[in-house]
């Protein structure tokens, strides 16, 4: 993608996914346009547009005649999960996604695609064979991840109900994102492993899924060129891997040789000092990217030693 004058608008652009995608479109000639609710804050060379993530305004004209609209928004899934933080969790990813798909309804001359942020939690935790997109997601009321699966759901849900007919949509199964910016796990993880805490978390059988910060600003203008594909979309690296084995590959990348194991208990009271949730670390996720593959896509990073090493120094 290289067309000058091609302007794409990323809602909720101003966090970690916002900014690589922004500098990754940025570079390729596009006018980046990002609506957040505090314009001023991001340094990069784009335009800032002021929106409330919930309510019709000014902004729409931005989406006239755009290339397309990247919908990122959403509270920080890394806090504690009580009733206040889940109710912002919920509803700054359903009231965006539905304002969006009203704003884009009234579009004289509509975005050509809107790609919604969704994630790869939306599948059932497993330790059984990879799922591509036709892996399992129904919620059941009584998992330890209950909560993570509702709001997944529900974000898809109101996703796939807007009706805008001359916009194709893609709802991205994003796994763990893992790059340099703020918000990324990997500068944490990194971290632990230097200072010697790098070993596996939990029992270490759990899967992770993953992909590098570059493969994913690399999948979404694929997307965005690909007009055949619409619908759900696995945005993880083909490679998931064991919880112990990420956690010793990080080590050898780091070139540390301990690892103190953090065992569940240990897990649930450091979750409660940093203040966030136990279960984004032993949830068991093994995603692959189905229709990605299927389409031709070829990842940079396929292996996560070779992301780990991009991403050590
Ligand atoms: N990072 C990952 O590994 C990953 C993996 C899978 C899925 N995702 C999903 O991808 C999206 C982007 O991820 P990210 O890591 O870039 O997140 P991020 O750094 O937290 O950025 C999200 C943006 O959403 C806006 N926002 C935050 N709280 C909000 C609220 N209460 N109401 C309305 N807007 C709010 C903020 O924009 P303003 O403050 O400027 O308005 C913020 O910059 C999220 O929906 C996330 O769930 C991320």
């Amino acid at each position: 993608m290289n067309e000058n004058e091609t302007r794409i608008v990323i809602a909720g652009g101003s966090g970690f996914l916002g900014r690589a995608l922004a500098a990754h479109f940025v570079k390729k000639g596009c006018e980046v346009v990002i609506l957040t609710r505090s314009p001023g804050t991001t340094e990069q060379a784009v335009r800032e547009v002021a929106w409330d993530a919930h309510s019709l305004g000014p902004w729409q004209q931005e989406l006239e005649g755009a290339a397309a609209v990247v919908n990122l928004t959403g509270k920080s899934v890394n806090c504690r999960y009580h009733a206040r933080n889940r109710r912002e969790i919920l509803n700054s990813r359903t009231n965006s996604t539905r304002v969006l798909g009203k704003a884009i309804g009234r579009c004289a001359n509509p975005p050509k695609v809107w790609l919604n942020a969704s994630t790869a939690t939306i599948y059932k935790h497993t330790f059984g064979p990879a799922w591509d997109e036709d892996g399992k997601i129904e919620p059941t009321p009584e998992a330890k991840d209950a909560f993570s699966l509702e709001v997944a759901n529900a974000w898809e849900r109101v996703f796939e109900e807007a009706q805008t007919p001359g916009t194709r949509k893609v709802a991205l199964r994003t796994a763990m994102v893992l790059g340099m910016g703020q918000n990324s796990v990997f500068p944490a993880l990194r971290r632990l492993a230097r200072m010697g805490l790098g070993g596996k978390m939990g029992t270490g059988r759990q899967f992770v899924s993953w992909i590098h910060e570059a493969d994913f600003c690399r999948a979404v203008e694929w997307l965005l060129e690909h007009n055949d594909l619409d619908g759900i979309v696995n945005v993880a690296a083909p490679n998931p891997l064991p919880n112990h084995e990420m956690m010793r590959t990080l080590r050898q990348v780091c070139r540390v040789q301990v690892g103190l194991p953090a065992a569940t208990w240990m897990l649930e009271a450091g979750a409660l000092f940093l203040r966030t949730e136990t279960e984004l670390i032993i949830k068991s996720r093994r995603v692959v990217p189905g229709r990605l593959l299927k389409s031709g896509f070829r990842f940079s990073f396929p292996a996560i030693r070779a992301a780990f090493e991009d991403l050590r120094t």
